[in-house]
């Protein structure tokens, strides 16, 4: 059985029971299965043609041994962070299969991204343009660019993760596109060769991408009448997942709808997805430390915090929690807090459980932004990561000791 399934009463990952790996483990952690993020990366790479390319949005989940996984399925990578590009060329990724979005590279990020030969640079400004020439003709190399445009579209997700606003820092606005255009006519070390565009996160309507493709057919225009000689459009992330009752599209149905547009014209697409990619392929066990029913509410005090689970204090959000093992106990509507003190510290509300001291719950769909945003928040360790692949179990990453959390701090 692949993913998240259940069975006698238990939970299970891929042919594992939950219960079994957090014996061996203890929590808080996260669980991934590697088939589930297999199959969602499958869907996008069936329905793409030669040349396309998806380059998996490394900040939703930067675990190596996920992106080990994804260079054995043939990703390219989305990086925000020059750490993030070391990450992905020490898990064997093509440099040549790598973007590089965000709107503060330093000088050092643009060096290491040239020197590597990554496929695109994403510009996001003027002054970065400028910056990237100077860096370089110092080191007279050609360096390859897409340049990232901000078509202005509201998204109707979370305001923290609409990107594609005009009053949003990411991309540029049409005449500073043209001011761009321009000055890359006359600095033949860089090859203006994509085009790209991300308008935010969990877009549950895959219309609202295909009018960013209209933009990005405008911008391609403009480009080509430049003379720019551009090879492909890279439409972003983005796609939703069902969290609750969401109803995103899927893949395949977008990229069908992005290949009828742009093939007559020449042009390879590319791809940035996370969330859809690591999400849905991800949970967060804990355990419930104490049971506080008041007049008011009823506590399910649990000993994971905001600080490993941010999504619920920062954007409101939604994660289904189940229980790990049946146990029989009374059902009751319980608010799921963790021990760090902040009153924001509310991983769920308003959730019917049969739960007691010392059972397990997991929280659902956590594989994208789940670990990576997490924090040592209240002197907290940092949780382990574990994939399951089938009936095989691999520790990912370690728990954090006290001494880890320490050490750089110490001996100064
Ligand atoms: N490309 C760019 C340039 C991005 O900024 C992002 C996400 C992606 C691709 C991937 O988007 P996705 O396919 O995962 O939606 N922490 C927030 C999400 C922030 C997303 C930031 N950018 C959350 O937990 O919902």
């Amino acid at each position: 059985m692949e993913g998240f399934n259940e069975k006698e009463g238990q939970l299970y990952v891929d042919d594992l029971p939950i219960s079994e790996i957090a014996d061996k483990y203890s929590t808080p952690a996260f669980i991934y299965s590697a088939s589930l993020i297999r199959n969602n990366y499958n869907k996008y790479a069936n329905a793409l043609t030669e040349g396309d390319l998806i380059c998996y949005a490394v900040k939703a989940n930067s675990n190596i041994h996920i992106l080990k996984e994804l260079v054995g399925l043939g990703s390219g990578f989305d990086v925000v962070s020059g750490n993030e590009l070391k990450r992905c060329i020490k898990a064997g990724a093509d440099p040549k299969k790598i973007v590089f979005s965000g709107v503060a590279k330093s000088a050092e990020d643009i060096e290491q991204a040239i020197n590597e030969g990554i496929l695109s640079i994403n510009i996001e400004s003027e002054d970065e343009f400028d910056r990237i020439v100077n860096i370089s003709k110092a080191l007279d190399k050609e360096v390859q660019c897409s340049i990232r445009i901000n078509p202005d579209i509201p998204t109707g997700s979370h305001k923290y993760i609409e990107t594609g606003l005009k009053t949003s820092k990411f991309g540029v606005d049409t005449e500073t596109l043209s001011i761009i255009s321009s000055k890359a006519k006359t600095t033949p070390l860089i090859k203006l060769s994509g085009i790209a565009c991300h308008i935010g996160s969990q877009i549950s309507d895959n219309s609202l991408i295909m009018k960013s493709l209209e933009h990005l057919l405008e911008a391609h225009k403009l480009l080509t009448n430049d003379w720019h000689e551009i090879n492909f459009l890279d439409i972003g992330g983005g796609l939703g997942i069902t969290y609750k009752e969401e109803d995103p599209g899927d893949p395949e149905s977008l990229i069908a709808e992005i290949s009828n547009e742009i093939r007559a014209l020449n042009l390879n697409i590319v791809l940035e997805p996370g969330r859809s990619i690591t999400g849905k392929a991800g949970v967060l066990i804990a355990k419930v430390e104490y049971l506080k029913l008041t007049e008011y509410k009823n506590f399910a005090i649990i000993d994971a915090g905001m600080n490993d689970l941010m999504r619920p204090a920062l954007y409101d959000a939604w994660h289904t929690v189940k229980e790990i093992q049946k146990s029989d106990s009374d059902k009751r509507i319980y608010e799921l807090v963790g021990p760090v003190c902040e009153s924001a510290d509310v991983l769920a509300k308003d959730r019917e459980l049969v739960i007691s001291q010392g059972d397990l719950i997991a929280f659902m769909d956590v594989g994208a932004y789940g670990s990576v945003m997490s924090s040592n928040y209240n002197s907290r360790l940092k949780v382990p990561e574990i994939m399951v692949d089938g009936s095989s179990l691999k520790l990912i990453k370690k728990r954090e000791s006290f001494e880890d959390s320490i050490a750089l701090e110490s001996d100064l």
